[in-house]
């Protein structure tokens, strides 16, 4: 998703302060506390593992406490169906795990099952206004994406929801990519305006942070802007070796033989390049030059194979994951009820200042 209405200079700001904080959490990772997290909408890809899987096992792994929230309301902002929502919530959690995320380390719940986070929306959304609201880029660019023509009011509201997500652990720290900016600015906004309206002397929210990765994006298989599941493009996490290979030899490449990494001419050659790069760590221009003249059959070829070697060990531990039928209800049991844990005292102290006890 692009944010070309985001203004440069302030991208800038925020890719700079995102290279300053991590050098800061090499020294000191327990000045921060993480919150991310996805919609349940299918299992993940490997433009999600390249994307933000790995940085999340990245940031785990320097030990910084990170919550990863399952967004399941924030699914009916732009679709009907909600029938899939418990099956994909079991894929996306066999994922996480697979990728190496650890639920000794990391508390990972979905919203719908932690009323007090939801119960922030409701101070919440007093603190912005209708035109903030409507004001928002990435919704509008969502509501064009599917097509809606009438919008639902969680549309317009998820991002406050989205800041009852990120405050109510009272995270610094929100990786995402360059889409979700508009919605980490409305989160600090409420931040701010909650503490200074209800909480001068002694402030209940922090300013939580965007770290924006250098993560590079991955186009889908058919040359589209965007890997997705549904759009058949995607190389699943969970897919076989041969399904991968299936689906790489029906990639679209281009009929010039000698492969070069060329990514504004060659979008669809370079994107596979890219692709073998992120597995094998090597440089897609030396990787071009070793395929030569090979063309597009060697060039699948050598992306099959690494996308495979690559995968084996994270689908190997999937496989036998899943295998484990209460693996998922018991590792999110756990992560609501540590969730549950954070939440209520938040709400307690919102309540305390809002002078709402009795
Ligand atoms: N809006 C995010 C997405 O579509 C998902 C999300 C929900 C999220 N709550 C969040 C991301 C809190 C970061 C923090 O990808």
């Amino acid at each position: 998703m692009t944010t070309d209405n985001q203004p440069s200079d302030t991208y800038s700001a925020t890719l700079a302060r995102s290279a300053a904080i991590e050098e800061e959490l090499k020294v000191t990772p327990e000045k921060f506390r993480v919150l991310t997290g996805d919609r349940p909408t299918g299992a993940l890809h490997i433009g999600h593992l390249f994307g933000s899987l790995n940085n999340r096992v990245r940031l785990q792994n320097l030990n910084v406490p990170i919550f990863i929230v399952i967004a399941d309301y924030q699914v009916l902002t732009d679709r009907d169906t909600f029938k899939d929502i418990a099956q994909n919530i079991r894929e996306l959690t066999l994922d996480y795990l697979a990728a190496g995320l650890d639920p000794e380390k990391c508390v990972i719940f979905p919203h719908s099952h932690v009323p007090e986070l939801n119960q922030l929306l409701l101070p919440f959304l007093t603190l912005v206004s209708m035109a903030e609201l409507d004001r928002n880029p990435t919704i509008k660019e969502e509501i064009q994406a599917a097509g809606l023509k009438q919008i639902n009011a969680g549309m317009y509201t998820y991002p406050v929801h989205q800041a009852a997500d990120i405050l109510f652990c009272k995270a610094n720290l929100v990786p995402v990519g360059k889409d979700q900016i508009p919605h980490l600015e409305m989160s600090r906004l409420i931040s701010r305006r909650f503490n200074k309206r209800f909480a001068k002397k002694k402030r209940v929210f922090p300013e939580p942070h965007p770290l924006l990765s250098e993560a590079p994006v991955i186009l889908g298989l058919d040359g589209g802007q965007k890997m997705s599941k549904s759009r058949n493009n995607a190389v699943m996490l969970g897919a076989t070796a041969d399904e991968t290979a299936n689906l790489i030899k029906k990639a679209k490449t281009d009929s010039e033989r000698q492969i070069t990494y060329d990514p504004d001419n060659r979008p669809e050659v370079a994107n596979l390049l890219l692709v073998t790069s992120l597995c094998t760590g090597r440089d897609p221009a030396s990787i071009a030059e070793d395929i030569g003249d090979g063309g597009a059959g060697q060039l699948k070829k050598t992306v099959t194979e690494a996308l495979n070697e690559y995968l084996k060990d994270l689908r190997a531990r999937r496989a036998e994951l899943a295998k484990d039928e209460g693996l998922v209800h018991r590792v999110l049991a756990d992560g609501v009820e540590k969730a549950r844990t954070v939440a209520i005292e938040t709400l307690d102290e919102v309540r305390q200042v809002m002078n709402m006890t009795f």
